[in-house]
């Protein structure tokens, strides 16, 4: 409701300012970047087959290096090349990159969403950067069934200008291999505070990165995000997978639009640390389900508090959605408590039997206990 708000009466200002001067640039508001999903397309005079010649030939961007102009349908070798939006994506070869620039609002935090696919065997990875920012995503685990997931990051703005560089660093025996990247998003962030009715910041997930409307696979945060410049605002991803991002519009959520799904078995965990008091007694309650996405069979959330405390919640998936509330009481032993939950097992969806999946977990609420000999 909030966000809700504040958005509306940044419309209204973007409106007022619209009327006013015309002219005048604003700073980017949610949605695709110019020519995101790539749909304009290179004249043909700039191309050779798919590979785009020169460095302004893709209208909205600049490239540099080997990079492909790639149509739906188009095939490499045997493969079919599939499209996630419209018909239209690019290839980043052998150390080529894309670049756009953007005007933002100095000192806010932005997510960026986009898709990718990996197109050969290699390990492949993408660098994205907004300097001074820079991260190496692995494209390396596919987590959908067509090869194409969705990948946020986030940066804080240090000028009212920034460049947007997706960079693939690989070096290949073939220049053509490298990640297909397709539509590109932003998202303002909004980093939530803690409140008297929850210690955890954004423990809800309503708070986040991207999601586009047309894509039903929700968004990997990717690992090793910190919580200083999460896509996933107060919120660590830690070890070795990715977490995924889901809304309401294509999954079901217990609570909320958006929520967790951990998708990555005990490699990955989200965590945050909350500030407690020595010797107190907290609750911690969360909603464990499923995304309602054919996700199937007997699923073990683990929770942690601090190093000591932990409840493992066991929930039947039917894969059909649903949820149940679990708790966990302890007394924090630091001024700093690490809450943190994860996946016991791996689970794949039934229907595609190739796709990652797993229990979500989505209202995530910490407080002290009061009276803790009273309640049971
Ligand atoms: C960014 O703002 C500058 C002036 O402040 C303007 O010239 C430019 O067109 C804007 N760029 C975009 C992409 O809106
Ligand atoms: C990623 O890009 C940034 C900015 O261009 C650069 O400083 C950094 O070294 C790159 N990292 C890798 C692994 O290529
Ligand atoms: C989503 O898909 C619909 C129908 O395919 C299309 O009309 C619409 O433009 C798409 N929206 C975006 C944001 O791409």
């Amino acid at each position: 409701m909030q966000r809700e708000s504040r958005i509306g009466g940044l419309t209204v200002l973007t409106v007022l300012l619209c009327v006013a001067t015309w002219h005048i640039a604003f700073a980017f508001i949610d949605g695709p970047l110019e020519n995101g999903n790539f749909e304009q397309a290179p004249k043909s005079s700039n191309m050779k087959g798919t590979v785009v010649l020169k460095p302004h030939a893709i209208p909205k961007w600049e490239i540099s290096g080997f990079v492909e102009y790639i149509k739906a349908g188009q095939k490499q070798g045997d493969m079919l090349l599939v499209v996630p939006e419209g018909y239209a994506a690019v290839r980043l070869g052998n150390e080529a990159s894309i670049k756009q620039r953007l005007n933002v609002t100095k000192g806010m935090y932005y997510s960026l969403t986009f898709s990718a696919a990996r197109t050969c065997a290699q390990e492949e990875i993408l660098n994205v950067s907004v300097a001074p920012d820079s991260g190496v995503l692995p494209i390396q685990t596919v987590y959908s069934s067509n090869g194409w997931d969705s990948y946020a990051w986030a940066f804080r703005a240090i000028y009212s200008v920034v460049e947007i560089l997706l960079h693939n660093p690989g070096v290949e025996e073939d220049p053509a291999c490298g990640p297909l990247i397709d539509s590109i998003a932003i998202r303002a962030l909004y980093p939530p505070k803690a409140t008297n009715q929850n210690l955890v910041k954004n423990g809800d997930f309503e708070e986040g990165a991207y999601i586009f409307p047309n894509t039903s696979w929700g968004v990997l945060i990717p690992p090793n995000i910190e919580d200083d410049n999460s896509p996933l605002p107060a919120w660590m991803v830690e070890s070795l997978k990715a977490v995924k991002y889901i809304d309401s519009d294509h999954f079901s959520v217990p609570h909320g639009k958006r929520a967790i799904e951990l998708v990555g078995g005990k490699e990955s965990a989200i965590a945050q640390v909350v500030r407690t008091i020595v010797g107190k007694t907290y609750r911690l309650t969360f909603a464990v389900g499923d995304a309602s996405n054919f996700c199937k069979g007997s699923m073990i959330v683990e929770a942690f508090a601090g190093g000591r405390d932990t409840v493992k919640v066991p929930y039947e998936s039917k894969g059909t959605g649903g949820y149940k509330l679990a708790g966990l009481r302890f007394v924090a032993v630091s001024i700093r408590t690490r809450i943190m939950f994860l996946s016991t097992y791996y689970h794949m969806r039934s229907d595609d039997l190739a796709s990652l999946c797993g229990p979500v977990v989505d209202d995530v609420k910490l407080l002290s206990v009061r009276n803790p000999k009273r309640l049971v």
